[in-house]
This record gives C-alpha cells, structure tokens and sequence, in this order.
C-alpha cells in the first residue's frame, strides 16, 4: 500500500515504524516528519493542516491511505475533505474531532451517551469560577476548554493558583471546573470506523515534567504496556477492556453517529480508576503520546490492515488485534527548560550506541539534520523505547540506553514504570 503519515512526533515514527515492521513493503510518505522518520520513509513537502493541499497531493499520488497522527489537522478539517474525495483517511472529521478540541462538547457527549465521567460546571467569569470552586472544593481541578496541549490543565490545593489558572483561560471562553477524581490512569485506545470498534493493548502515560509526578504537567515523560495491575481490580485485562468498550466506547460512537458525526479513526479513552468505578477524564481523537511507542511494538495484528478497515467501514470483519506478552517501557528525553522554555538546536548524539542496547529502538520526536550530526528541535526530543519480557529487563535496558545519548542540559524521568518492576 502508499500510506501518507501526517505529523512530525515519536507518535508518527512509532506509526512508521510499524508499518514498515509488516512484511508487505509499503510505500510510506510522511509530511513534514523528523529526521527519524526520514530513515524509514520518505518526506513530502505537504502542508498537513491544508485540507485541500492533503487531499490533493493523495490525489495526485495515488495515496491509499493517509493516517493523521496529531489533532491540528484533524480540528482543521483535513480528514473531511480527504474523505469526500473518496480517499480512505484514519481520523476523524472535524465535528467528531471536537470530543478532543472542546470539554465542553465531551461532556454533552458523554452525558447524553450515559458514559461515566467527572461532575463539572461551565465557570464563564470569575465570580462563576470561585463559586464552583467551593462548591466542589479542594483539590481544585481547572480546565480550558480547547485545546491547549496538555497545559490546560490544573490541579491543585491552592484555591488562588485554581483562580489564577482560570483567569488566564477566561479571556478565550468558558472553564470547566471539575470534580476531583482519585485513583491510577489508564490511556486505552479504540480504532473506531464509525460504528464497531476495535481496543488496543492498555498504557499508562507520565504526564508530570518530574519523578514522584512532581512539576508541571507535560505533553508526556514515558510509559509502559500493558498494566499488569488490572488484574487485581478486573480479573484480567481483557475483562477491563471489555467493560470500558460496554461503558465508553461504544456509547460514544454510537452517539456520535446518531449525530451525524461519525467517529472514524482513534478515541483515545484517558480513564481514572477510582473506588467508585472507571470515569473518563478526557478524549482524545488520535494516538497519544507516547503511549502510542509502547502500545505499537507489542501489536502483532498488521496496523495497515486494521487502520484501513477502520478508513472503510468494515472493522465488524477484523478479529481482535493481538498483541505480543512482552512489555514495552518508552522514556521521553526532554530539552533544558521543558515544558516552561525548551532549549533548543543543540547537538544530539549516542543514538546509535543507544539504539544497540538489546530490545531498544529510539523514536525521534524533536530531531533535525544538521551539519551532518543531528540537533534537537524541540522540547520532547526523543523517545528510548524498550521491550523485553518483563519490565525489570525493560527498564534496564531503557535507562542503559538514555544513559548512552548526549544532549546539553536534557533531562528525562528515572522512574517510568518503576511501580511496575
Ligand atoms: P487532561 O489534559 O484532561 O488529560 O488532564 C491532564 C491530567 O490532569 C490528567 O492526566 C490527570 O492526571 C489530571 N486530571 C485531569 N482531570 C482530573 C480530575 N478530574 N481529577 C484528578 N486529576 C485530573
Ligand atoms: N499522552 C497524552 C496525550 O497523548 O495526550
């Protein structure tokens, strides 16, 4: 098949990566990429939130498939006009797609599908913010209402830091205000087609910049699959993945299509476990970060085969996607100063001595050419992602490969998946 990739993370090079571990010998395209994709696909000059430039250049390539990996092209209405001009596209169109770029529409969503999630009030001034405030009371959790990757989010003891928080994003429309939720998270995706859907492998992501989940909230520093404590609470994986598709998914998407709106491409379930049951704390509509580069490696199923039947509408024919029993530990290395103000164009080196560690591959996020050494872009520059039969062995191999690779002032979590070992 000729699959474009849309997007320049280590969620788009763990997308490639995959595709090119099948043995079909696909023609891959991605737009832009990084310098890491670039060594397993070819980059196309396309600009990926221009619908009509996307579609047209599918058009002209005879593309087979176009895979949108992040939501700016999703909310830019890319995956619309790809889909009406007949080329089959793994995302959704930009009305499903505000399940991730708007609360406020995930709420009604889930409300009217019956799905579990969070109390929460609309706050539209300050006064409304500090009444919902007490009303709920402490540990205040803020939200902006549209998309703010990964920083719209504050939670806290501190009723002025809540405020504060609130105030920045009022300018701009609404904040939600939500009930505090306690217990572990999970990140469990669904490929959707509209009307079944199909769940991968759980992952639990580390949002906090720093170990103990201390520091600010970041787009992601590592995680790990599968989640063995599951077990523990539902008997077995697959029974929780069959409860959370019963409770979440399929209300969802069946809402979302009597809508008129249906749901084609990856919901991306962020849930809480807490004593009372699974709550959704948010949707997402394509893969997270970097959930995406552990839940990939251990996919056994060909991923082309299922996104495409995804793009087609005919996923009620594909069996349960299989996944390997290793386990897969993923470590974000970060630039000085993310996520506040990442350092960057610095030099980036030891990726080969890394990538030689047993089990080990790298994902580049942030990455560039430059005079013939690579440079860091950005402020999530790469992902060391690791497997092996349990997560000890993974562990080990992904701090030994971190440990091998050279960039001025990065840093990077040490305990992913530690609480696992
Ligand atoms: P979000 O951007 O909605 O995924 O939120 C970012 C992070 O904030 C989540 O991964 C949780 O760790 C935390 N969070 C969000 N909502 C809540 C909540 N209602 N209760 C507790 N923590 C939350
Ligand atoms: N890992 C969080 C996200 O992709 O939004």
């Amino acid at each position: 098949m000729k699959i474009l990739v849309l997007g320049s993370g280590a969620r788009e090079h763990a997308l490639v990566l995959a595709l090119r571990s099948e043995e079909a010998g696909h023609e891959l395209l991605a737009a832009p990429g990084n310098a890491g994709i670039a060594r397993v696909a070819t980059l196309v000059e396309v600009d990926m939130v221009d619908p009509v430039a996307v579609a047209s250049f599918a058009i002209d390539q005879a593309v087979d498939l176009v895979i949108v990996g992040p939501e700016a092209p999703l909310i830019a209405g890319v995956a619309d006009e790809l889909r009406e001009r007949g080329i089959p596209v793994f995302g959704p169109g930009r009305a499903a797609a505000q399940l991730e770029g708007s609360k406020a529409f995930a709420k009604r969503i889930m409300s009217a599908a019956g799905v579990p999630t969070g109390r929460a009030t609309h706050a539209r001034t300050a006064a409304e913010v500090a009444d919902a405030l007490d009303a709920l009371g402490a540990p205040y959790v803020v939200k902006a209402d549209g998309l703010a990757a990964g920083k719209g989010v504050i939670v806290t003891e501190d009723r002025a830091a809540a405020l504060a928080h609130a105030e920045t994003y009022l300018p701009t429309g609404p904040v939600l205000i939500e009930e505090f939720l306690s217990g572990p998270e999970v990140s469990l995706f669904f490929l959707s087609d509209g009307d079944a859907v199909r769940a991968l492998s759980p992952a639990q992501d580390y949002k906090r910049a720093l170990d103990g989940d201390a520091g600010p909230n970041t787009g992601g520093m590592g995680a790990y699959s599968p989640l063995p404590w599951l077990a523990e609470q539902f008997g077995s994986e697959d029974e929780f993945v069959a409860h959370v598709t019963e409770t979440v998914a399929l209300p969802v998407v069946r809402r979302l299509d009597e809508e008129g709106t249906p749901f084609i491409g990856l919901l991306y379930a962020g849930l809480i476990l807490t004593p009372s049951g699974v709550r959704v704390i948010e949707f997402n509509a394509r893969f997270g970060d970097p959930e995406t580069q552990v839940v990939l490696p251990r996919l056994k199923t060909p991923l082309s085969r299922l996104l495409l039947a995804a793009a087609t509408g005919t996923l009620e024919d594909e069996p349960r996607p299989e996944f390997s029993p290793d386990v897969a530990v993923t470590v974000v290395l970060a630039s000085e100063g993310y996520p506040e103000k990442p350092e960057t164009g610095r030099a980036l080196s030891g990726l080969d001595e890394a990538d030689a560690v047993e089990g080990v591959h790298i994902a580049h996020a942030a990455t560039a050419e430059s005079d013939g050494g690579l440079i860091a872009t950005g402020g999530r520059v790469l992902n060391v992602v690791a497997t092996a039969p349990d997560f000890r062995t993974a562990r080990e191999r992904a701090y030994e490969a971190i440990g091998r690779i050279r960039l001025e002032g990065s840093h990077h979590r040490t305990d992913i998946a530690a609480r696992v070992e």
